[in-house]
């Protein structure tokens, strides 16, 4: 199959399946460089699933999932870790660990993946914190003193601190109030241009899809039900609001 470059992601033919149970049935879609992207379905269409086989999470039964050209259910274990470090990934109750302050929850993926100094890596958790627009002296709280919107961005950074390429998001902003959400999807679409990368978010936020969603799928009985830019459905629609709370 042919690579196109500007693509990020694409998904080809893919299959999945829970038992006997078809979630997807041999759905395809691209996903550009440097887009916001967001799948979208009402509840149980597989929204989850979906993103699950793009983070190493879920296999498909047919098809391909290609990140950065190569079909990432078919690398050998070298690469598919060399695949896995372009991945970061904040899932939705983007767990941070409770018993460690934030300073020593973001240190993690680099202690691990980093051979790094102590104090490199500790200015790096710093650095990682002021990108995320949280403040040097959060550094000392632990999870339980914070915000849920100040969890999310630690959990951002968290996912951010290997520099990955794509970032994965599963309801970035559910629990969030409104004005913490918008917020939120500004922070998103900043860390794009500023690190240029390719975000893929599940959500059910209407307002971050208007707002800071590039293109979309809308998942709908087992296939992409759209593909498309939001621009595009509002052409396609008397009224892209109600249509987007009936899905
Ligand atoms: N591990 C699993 N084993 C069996 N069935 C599963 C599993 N995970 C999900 N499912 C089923 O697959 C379908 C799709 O689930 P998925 O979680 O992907 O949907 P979703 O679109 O993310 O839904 P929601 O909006 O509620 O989060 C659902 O019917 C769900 O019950
Ligand atoms: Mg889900």
């Amino acid at each position: 199959m042919e690579t196109n470059t500007q693509n990020i992601v694409e998904v080809r033919n893919l299959t999945t399946t829970y038992g006997t149970r078809v979630i997807h049935d041999r759905i395809s879609f691209n996903i550009g460089k440097k887009e916001i992207f967001a799948l979208l379905g009402g509840s149980g269409s597989g929204k989850s699933t979906l993103l699950n086989t793009m983070i190493f999470l879920k296999q498909p039964k047919r098809g391909e999932v290609r990140i950065l050209g190569q079909d990432i259910w078919r690398l050998n274990a070298k690469d598919a870790l060399k695949m896995k470090l372009n991945i970061g990934v904040l899932f939705q109750f983007g767990a941070l660990f409770s018993s460690l302050s934030v300073l020593e929850n973001l240190m993690i993926p680099l202690r691990e993946w980093t051979h790094f100094s102590s104090q490199d890596i500790e200015s790096l958790a710093y650095i990682w914190l002021t990108r995320v627009g949280l403040k040097a002296e959060v550094a000392k709280l632990y999870p339980n003193e914070l915000s849920g919107g100040m969890v999310k961005r630690v959990g951002l950074a968290r996912a951010l601190a290997l520099s990955p390429k794509i970032l994965f998001l599963d309801e970035p902003t559910s629990g969030l109030d409104p004005k913490s959400a918008r917020h939120f999807d500004d922070l998103i679409m900043e860390l794009r241009d500023l690190l240029e990368l390719s975000v893929v978010m599940v959500t059910h936020d209407m307002e971050s899809v208007k707002g800071a969603v590039d293109r979309m799928v809308i998942l709908k009985d087992q296939k992409v039900f759209f593909e498309g830019s939001v621009r595009t459905l509002e052409q396609q629609t008397e009224s892209l609001d109600l249509f987007l709370y009936q899905i």
